[in-house]
Order: C-alpha cells, then structure tokens, then sequence
C-alpha cells in the first residue's frame, strides 16, 4: 500500500492519546525577535535576534552527568539551529544544518535533548548563517557545574563578552556581507559588552574570592585580558580543566569562541574598583568593574586547587600519533592560488568574487568528501599552519583536542586555538566521538569565506 499523508495522518489520529507527549514538560528555548539595551544608557535600545528575548541568551546551568532538554521554538524571520560550543554531545544534537540536522524553519520546533560528560565553562550560538545570526545576538552560556569538588568561592561570575557594530546614529545592527570584513580580520564592532551591557559591574568585598567564567562571543575580535586589583590562578580553558593551575598574572589572549576559567581573589581596597581589563585596543579599557565595598575576610585564602579533571579520552603516546597538515590560505594581502571550491578548481580571482577568500589545504568551503576520516579511537595530530596575514581561531566539533608544547609534549585541552599569522601550532586529537563534524575558523565571516570543513568519525 502507498503510504499517503492522509492515511500516515489518518493512522496517527486514531492512536488513543493517553499521555501527552515526553518532550511536552520540556522548556522551550524562544529563538525571537527582540530589543536590547546594547548601547551606552541615553540612546536607543537595538533590534536583536535573540534566545527568550534576553542579549545574551538565558544561562542554561546542569549539573555534570545531567542532561540539557530544550525545545528550540523558531519565531524568527529565518531558519536557524542552535550548536552547543565545546560540550562532546552526540553527533545528532550538534546543531549544524545540512550536516546534523535540517534547518529550524520559523515556526517550526526542535528538541535538543543530550547527556553533558563535562564540567565547565561552555556556550550555545547559532549555527545557521552564524556570521549573521551570531552577531544579532543569538548566542548564550552554558554552565556545567562540577560533579564533586566544586571550587569554593564568594561568586561564581558568568562573562559574556561580545562586540557589536552599530550604527552609530540610529543604533541598529549595521549591514553584513561586506567582502573588506571577510577578507580581513573580520566583522570588528564598534561596543563591546560584557553580559549585554555597556557598562557592567557588581559589588564584592576585599579578599572575596570569584570565580569568573570569561566566555568570548564576538564575530572576530580577539581580547588581550588583563587584571587589575583581582589576583589568582587560570583553573581552565574551553571548559576543560588545567592540571597546574597558572596564575593569571600574564595578558591572556582569547579568541572568539575560546573561554577561561579564573579563580581570583579581590585584593584592591574597600572603595577601589577592581577591572576585567581588554588591552586590545584604545590602551585598554575596563570590560568588567568589581567595585570593592567594605567589610570582608580579614585575609586571604590558601591558594585554590585544581578543578576535578574531566572524564577524556587518553592520548596515548603523541610520538606515535600520525601528523597531518592542514595549511591555511588567502585573505588580503596573500591572495588565493589555484583553489578547489563547489567540486571544481578555479583560479583564485574567480574563487574570490564568489565571496570566498581563505582555504584550507587548497580547498574553500565544504566539499562533498570530508577532509579527513578517522575510525573511532585513532588518535591524529595536525599541524596546523597559518600561511595567512591574519590571526585564526580554529574549532573543532564534538572532540577536545590537546595543544601541543614545543617540545612534542601533550598541551592544555581546548576545542578552539588561535594560530597567529605566520604561526604553526600542533594539536592533537583523540576520534572518540562518532559521525559528521565541522572543522572551522572561528572569526565567522572567515567560515563563511572559505575557513570551513567537515571530518568524519566512523
Ligand atoms: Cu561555536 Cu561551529 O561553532
Ligand atoms: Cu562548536
Ligand atoms: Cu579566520
């Protein structure tokens, strides 16, 4: 018998309906049209896209070895997915159209539904036409608290930071697609805010200690952070813990994606302020302010311990670990050669004005095979080169991967490194996690222009 709508329809119909459905108790994670305080208090608030309405969206907080279920609902005037950055979910949940899943259309619903493994500091973002919808706003944290051995603090601070470009009369999110961003380094705003705000700080006392979860969700820009009045140890970074907690006294570079996990204590003074500080640009400026208020413990505390590691897979030996390259290519000033894209290869002029500017290993964009192949459990290094003029932030789905040192030893575990222009940087990784994963730049109109590929678990 053919199997017509109706008849499929008609069959359902007549189930008893007895219970409502699993996923009806789920709550529902609102990807909306909006308005936001973006810009300094006085002017206007800014048409945003974004998660229940809220810039950034809400904090979704589980306990790890807990699950997270949300029912993506799109009310939006175009398609989306929402990708959870940095947490080893299972292929199907990863968020990426056209390789996990089919675009949310508006007015249709998704349910995200999958176990976390990881404690920490990580965050979802859309992955549809992310350059886009990234930068409208539809991005949000997602903190995984430790199972045991949780760090004992005063405050455990989420920092989100973000950089918008607006209009500077009208406030509104200025046009994308421009071709000078994409080849350069990027969509660079013109504010940055910290939570959505401007202007963002709280009240501690001296000697409180905090626990700041840095989370960088800008399009490109990369921070330079610095403390001022605030001294302690990074405990991690893109969620996973670091064995020998290092004390932050040093600039900490963060690209966009990457995270940070700091354990501070407040050492300014009762009527001080202590600063998140950004060096980047304009000799520095303040992104977070602690204003000290008085009382207080009298002083401060042992030196805090590492957080409890996370349950990843082993790396083995490195040495023993085949090396692959991957080369990146293009951009302004370098230009791209011969280069593969849709299925064909083209010199790199034609290649640029259908909006493609980088490669990797001579290839833009996603092809029809995957880039590499790893059976579960292989274990691969790559090296990865930045034959570019510009500075990449490169993420990895669904795997962890190690840093590696200079001196072939196994590195800090991240899911996103930055690869400075001319630089070569060595990871590691462990295929432990079954089906399709993207492999990409980071700085998102570099994606979309090219930086962009897939590898395959089987
Ligand atoms: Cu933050 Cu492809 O992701
Ligand atoms: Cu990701
Ligand atoms: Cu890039």
């Amino acid at each position: 018998m053919r199997v017509t709508r109706r008849s499929v329809l008609g069959g359902l119909g007549a189930l008893p309906f007895a219970h409502a459905p699993a996923w009806a108790s789920v709550p529902v994670l609102a990807a909306q049209e909006a308005y936001a305080q973006i810009a300094p208090e006085g002017y206007d608030t800014t048409p945003v896209w974004a998660y229940d309405g809220l810039v950034p969206g809400p904090e979704i907080r589980v306990r790890q070895g807990g699950r997270v279920s949300r029912l993506l609902r799109n009310t939006l005037p175009d398609d989306t997915a929402v990708h959870w950055h940095g947490i080893r979910v299972e292929n199907a949940m990863d968020g990426v159209p056209g390789l996990t899943q089919n675009a949310i259309a508006p007015g249709e619903e998704f349910l995200y539904d999958f176990a976390v493994p990881d404690a920490g500091t990580y965050w979802y973002h859309s992955h549809n036409r992310s350059m886009e919808q990234v930068a409208r706003g539809l991005a949000g944290p997602l903190i995984i608290e430790e199972a045991s051995d949780a760090p004992d603090v005063e405050h455990d601070v989420v920092l989100m930071i973000d950089d918008w470009r607006l209009d500077p009369e009208t406030v509104e999110i200025a046009p994308f697609g421009n071709f000078h961003d994409l080849s350069h380094a990027g969509r660079i705003g013109n504010i940055v805010t910290t939570n959505g705000q401007y202007d963002w700080s709280m009240k501690v006392r001296r000697h409180d200690r905090l626990r700041l979860r840095v989370v960088n969700a800008a399009n490109a820009r990369v921070f330079r952070l610095r403390l001022k009045g605030l001294e302690g140890v990074i405990v991690a970074l893109d969620g996973m813990p670091v064995a020998n907690p290092v004390p932050a006294s040093v600039d900490m570079d963060l690209a966009p994606a990457q995270r940070i996990d700091l354990i501070v204590d407040v050492v300014a003074e009762a009527g001080e302020v202590a600063d998140l500080v950004s060096l980047e640009r304009d000799g520095g400026f303040s992104i977070a302010g602690f204003e000290v208020t008085a009382g207080g413990r009298r002083a401060r505390r042992e030196a805090a311990r590492p957080l409890p590691p996370n349950p990843v897979p082993d790396a083995g030996d490195p040495a023993q670990a085949p090396l692959m390259t991957l080369r990146m290519e293009g951009g302004a000033m370098r230009g791209l050669g011969p280069t593969r894209h849709k299925g064909e290869v083209k010199d790199g002029r034609a290649v640029m004005q259908e909006g493609q500017f980088w490669s990797f290993n001579g290839q833009a964009g996603l092809d029809e095979m995957p880039f590499f192949e790893l059976s579960r459990g292989e274990v691969r290094r790559i090296s990865m080169i930045n034959d570019t003029a510009f500075p990449h932030g490169i993420h990895l789905h669904g795997h962890h991967f190690h840093v590696m040192n200079g001196d072939g030893s196994l590195g800090v575990l991240r899911d996103t490194v930055l690869v400075a222009p001319g630089e070569t940087r060595q990871i590691l990784m462990v295929a432990d996690n079954p089906g399709d994963w993207l492999l990409h730049c980071h700085m998102l109109g570099h994606a979309m222009s090219g930086m962009n590929t897939w590898f395959r678990v089987l």
